[in-house]
Formats: C-alpha cells, sequence, structure tokens
C-alpha cells in the first residue's frame, strides 16, 4: 500500500496582530517541517475505509484527512473509493500540526494516485477552505506565514538547529488558547524584525500564544522554565502544549510522563514530498 510521510511543523516565532471580523486572529510566524513523521497509507479500494492507530481520534467526516479527502473528490469530480491507514506518530493538541499535515498529505497522495491531475497551488489555495495551517505544508518547508496563517512565503532554509521536542501529559485546544489571549500583553517586536534575525542566523524565539496557554495551564510555564534553566532556549510551538528546547542533549525531566523526541529541521525538493529520516531532503 502506497505510503506516504505526514510531517510535523514548529513556529519559529508566532506574532498575533489584531483579531478579525471573521473571529480569526491575524498573525505573522515563521514556520519550520520538522522530522517527525505520521505515516498514512493510502490505496484505490473497493469500498471507502479509514483506519487510525489512535483510537481517541476520530475516524469520521471530522477528522481533516476525509475533508482532505472530500474537498479533493468535490475540486475534482472524481469519486473512486479508498483503502486509507494513518499511523499516528505526533501527539495531538500540540502545536505540532499533525492534523493539518494529514490533510496537506491526504492531498498531494490523491494528486499522485491520480497521476498529478492539480497543481500544487491549486491544491495550496483549496486546502486553506478547511483549516488555516494547512497550506503551509505546500511550501518547500521554511515559510512565513501570515493573515490567518493560510498566506505563505517561502524562505530560504534555516541554520540547522539541534532541538527536542517535549509535550506535557495534556493538550490545549487551539480556539480555547486564541480565546484566552490578551491582545495587549502581546510581544512588541514587529515580525519583520524578528524574520530578519533568523534570515541572519541571530534567532530570536516569540510566541504570544504562549500567555494564554500558561493561563490556561501553568504546568507547561514550569516545563518551559526548567528546560530553559537546564538544557537552553525553549519556545512553545503554535498554540502548544509541545515546546521545543534548543539543546544539544536530550532533557530528562524531574517529574511527569512526557513526549520527548530529538527532531532536525527538514525541507522537500519541489518536485516530492517530505521523507524518511534518512532521505535526501533531511538537512
Ligand atoms: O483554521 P483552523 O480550523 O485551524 O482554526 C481553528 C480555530 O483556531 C479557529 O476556529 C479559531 O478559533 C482559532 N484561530 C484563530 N486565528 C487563527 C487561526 C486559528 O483565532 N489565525
Amino acid at each position: 500500500m502506497p505510503l506516504f510521510f505526514s510531517p510535523a511543523k514548529v513556529n519559529l516565532f508566532l506574532r498575533v496582530l489584531s483579531k478579525r471580523p471573521d473571529g480569526y486572529h491575524e498573525i505573522a510566524s515563521l514556520f519550520q517541517v520538522i522530522d517527525l513523521f505520521d505515516e498514512l497509507y493510502v490505496d484505490f479500494a473497493e469500498r471507502d475505509t479509514f483506519t487510525c492507530s489512535d483510537p481517541e481520534l476520530p475516524t469520521d467526516q471530522s477528522n481533516l484527512v476525509i475533508k482532505a479527502c472530500e474537498l479533493f473528490r468535490n475540486k475534482t469530480n472524481t469519486s473512486a473509493s479508498l483503502r486509507i491507514h494513518l499511523e499516528k506518530k505526533i501527539p495531538s493538541e500540540a502545536g505540532l500540526g499533525g492534523g493539518s499535515s494529514n490533510a496537506a498529505t491526504m492531498l498531494w497522495a490523491l494528486n499522485k494516485l491520480y497521476g498529478d491531475p492539480v497543481s500544487l497551488d491549486d491544491l495550496r489555495l483549496w486546502s486553506s477552505k478547511i483549516g488555516s495551517d494547512i497550506p503551509f505544508f505546500f511550501s518547500l518547508g521554511t515559510a512565513f506565514c501570515s493573515g490567518r496563517g493560510e498566506l505563505i512565503k517561502d524562505e530560504p532554509a534555516l541554520t540547522p538547529a539541534s532541538l527536542y521536542i517535549v509535550r506535557p501529559p495534556c493538550g490545549l485546544s487551539t480556539p480555547r488558547v486564541y480565546g484566552t489571549l490578551d491582545l495587549s500583553t502581546c510581544s512588541p517586536t514587529s515580525p519583520e524584525v524578528l524574520l530578519d534575525a533568523f534570515r541572519k542566523g541571530q534567532p530570536q524565539y516569540v510566541n504570544d500564544l504562549e500567555a494564554p496557554a500558561f493561563l490556561l495551564m501553568p504546568k507547561i510555564a514550569e516545563l518551559k522554565s526548567e528546560l530553559c534553566q537546564k538544557y537552553g532556549q525553549t519556545i512553545m510551538t503554535g498554540s502548544g502544549t509541545a515546546l521545543c528546547c534548543f539543546s544539544d542533549k536530550a532533557p530528562v525531566l524531574e517529574s511527569g510522563v512526557f513526549f520527548t523526541q530529538r527532531a532536525n529541521y527538514i525541507r522537500r525538493l519541489p518536485n516530492e514530498w517530505y521523507g524518511s529520516i534518512n532521505d535526501k531532503n533531511l538537512y
């Protein structure tokens, strides 16, 4: 059964600029793909089936994989039955973009299975209807994202970093974190200054969603401070709850059951999807 790797992302900075009339927030963020992958198996079949290794995740129409599949079928007037299996490795409600990546990977996979009838630009544009973070995965792996997050500007490769992803045992829902945000507490540093700092290899890690996430779950703030003191610069990714800890050493934590994994920044080649850890698209 054809296998497509579905990678996670991190936000190296995330500024929230304003609340929009449509209820979303205007953001400016540097997104980077990392080599932490879900595995998506997709093939033509006699009837539609969708299975997932994580029993906690819904496998109905609310799953972004199914939404992506329906979107592709509607836009391309195709209806062949599919067998889909998703092997989850990326923690949910972590700010790692797992669901969004699954949707983008599903669109890429369907386009491949049908012999590339659609341009990547179309897939990217369509995908923004079902989630703000999905279009990013059609970049080459590093992008400055604005609007709701769906407006993508590809960025050159960043200086590689030694990074660990640490996620506390509980997750947070994105709407809840945005709903708790007080815009007056956001960083005064402009996204342009932050982007320029990354381009020069002098990263300034900022995430305006840390304050509301820390209010909702003080444990993340404690974890961040422990990681900063013992290991190095640490920033929450997206709306949390995972933290990116920039350290050469694997963090060993005093309490709690944490998901901890070493990660690398990765990119994809223009006509290929993201691959596994030994592939050539790894830095
Ligand atoms: O677009 P997506 O479905 O991923 O967004 C989930 C929720 O996160 C939105 O309904 C909204 O509450 C919040 N959100 C936001 N501003 C953004 C992105 C998401 O307020 N830029």
